[in-house]
């Protein structure tokens, strides 16, 4: 299975399928996940109170829930597609090593699906009865286990754990970050949530038209707002654990150690500092506005406040998604698998290394045809010139910090983190007359 890499205009591969993780992820897997299990609360504080605004509210949150998972499915397989397309070797490894898993991820979203779907359809029939409690767990469950699968996924990219040596699927689901990371989630399922239900309490006061109406909206932003404010200010936690299991995951899955000091003072400190601040904003603005007085949120500069503290929120997900993946960097799977897609034991000389090309031939190399190679290469993944290519070194002007033996040996034997290069010893040749004559 191979085929030419595909080059996304602008966005570039990893930027296309950000964007659509951007998409999928607060909406169609932070508030599946939290929407049925506030659905059922909410529901059952009704039962408890007689107060039939946590009803409705209860209702219409299910409703959203079962809109919400259709839709979501796309979101899904829109990922699956560009992963297939873009990155095919990974994919096949990350499905290779999930397989099963992968499997059990078709029950759990079938279970989210029509218990969502049995739950709402039956709120009028059935509210308050046992049974409608239970399809409602059941719903819960299947979107919880659903996050499980993928959490497992996610988190072994960044730390691989005993997976790298027994190659087992049980060492990989729960590598060193799964639970921090999947309680980093879990509470971020009630925060996000919570702030779409603030949009849908401002959307609720906009079509009042009776006092009683106006009341309900006020009384739900308030609801939605302590949702939001706790779920997000308890972040902290798991946040500090998740930080501590990926500086132990990573230190001892790749030879240059932990990423956590490109978060704590790196190049990622903006995005991942960013995001806490952000949060911090948003929490502040859901305290005044949508906790202490949801009078003055429902007022059109409070509208405004609110809605700008749901942009941070969202703000902050893709940042601290964007921290956690470029992390990673040069790697796919961190130790594992390169950027490039290659395997790390390849060029460790582990079995799956390739043939040794010979020895270099010394013949002078040609700066022009390195160059085709070097842009034809796989390079440009992970180096730029000029301000294009990867993040992770500009090699402008390389020729003036290195001689042309030295950009010889470099190639031949590549620092950390570089996987080797292969090509014919003319090749090499070329690629470092190419080098060298960056000056
Ligand atoms: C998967 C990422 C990756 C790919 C692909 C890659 N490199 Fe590198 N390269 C690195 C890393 C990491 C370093 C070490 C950076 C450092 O020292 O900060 C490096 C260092 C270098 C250096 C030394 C830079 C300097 O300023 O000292 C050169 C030259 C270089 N690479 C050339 C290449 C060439 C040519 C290719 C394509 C055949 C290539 N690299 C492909 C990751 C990569």
């Amino acid at each position: 299975m191979n085929w030419p890499p595909i080059d996304v205009p602008i966005l570039g591969r990893s930027g296309l399928i950000a964007l659509i993780a951007l998409v999928h992820i607060p909406f169609f897997v932070n508030f599946v996940m939290g929407a049925p299990v506030i659905a059922v609360i909410s529901e059952w504080l009704g039962k408890r109170s007689g107060d039939a605004r946590y009803d409705q509210f209860s209702k219409h949150l299910a409703t959203m829930a079962f809109v919400t998972v259709g839709v979501g499915a796309f979101g899904g397989i829109g990922l699956v597609a560009t992963n297939i397309g873009l990155f095919p070797k990974f994919f096949a490894t990350g499905a290779g090593v999930f397989f099963w898993p992968l499997i059990m991820e078709i029950g759990a979203f079938l279970m989210e699906a029509i218990g969502i779907g049995i739950y709402r359809y039956t709120w009028e029939k059935h509210k308050h009865q046992t049974r409608h409690f239970v399809i409602g767990w059941v719903a819960a469950l299947g979107a919880w286990l659903s996050g499980f699968i993928i959490n497992g996924l996610a988190s072994f990219m960044l730390t691989p754990g005993k997976w790298v040596q027994s190659k087992q699927v049980i060492d990989a689901w729960f590598n060193p970050s799964f639970w921090p990371s999947f309680t980093h989630r879990a509470v971020a399922a009630f925060s996000i949530t919570g702030f779409f239900m603030i949009i849908y309490s401002l959307w609720m006061a906009r079509r009042s038209k009776s006092e009683e109406e106006k009341n309900y909206a006020e009384w739900s932003l308030r609801y939605a707002g302590k949702w939001a404010l706790i779920a997000t200010a308890l972040q902290f936690f798991p946040g500090v654990w998740y930080l501590t299991s990926v500086e132990r995951g990573t230190s001892l899955a790749a030879p240059e150690g932990s990423v956590v000091p490109k978060l704590l003072n790196g190049q990622l400190t903006f995005f991942w500092f960013g995001g806490i601040i952000l949060a911090a904003t948003a929490i502040l603005i859901v305290y005044f506005l949508s906790v202490q007085s949801p009078k003055y949120g429902l007022k059109p500069l409070g509208r405004l406040g609110l809605i700008l503290s749901v942009l941070l929120i969202i703000t902050t997900t893709a940042f601290m998604g964007f921290t956690r993946e470029r992390s990673r960097k040069p790697y796919l799977v961190y130790g594992v698998i390169y950027g490039n897609q290659m395997m790390v034991d390849m060029m460790k000389g582990g079995e799956n290394a390739p043939e040794a090309s010979g020895e270099p031939i010394p013949s002078a190399g040609d700066p022009a045809a390195g160059q085709v190679v070097f842009e034809n290469g796989i390079c440009t993944a992970c180096h730029s010139l000029n301000g294009e290519g990867g993040s992770i070194k500009a090699l402008d002007g390389v020729g003036g910090r290195r001689s042309l033996d030295e950009l010889h040996a470099l190639l031949l034997t590549p620092p950390d983190g570089m996987p080797p290069v292969t090509g014919t010893p003319q090749e090499l040749n070329d690629l470092a007359a190419f080098l060298s004559s960056l000056q």
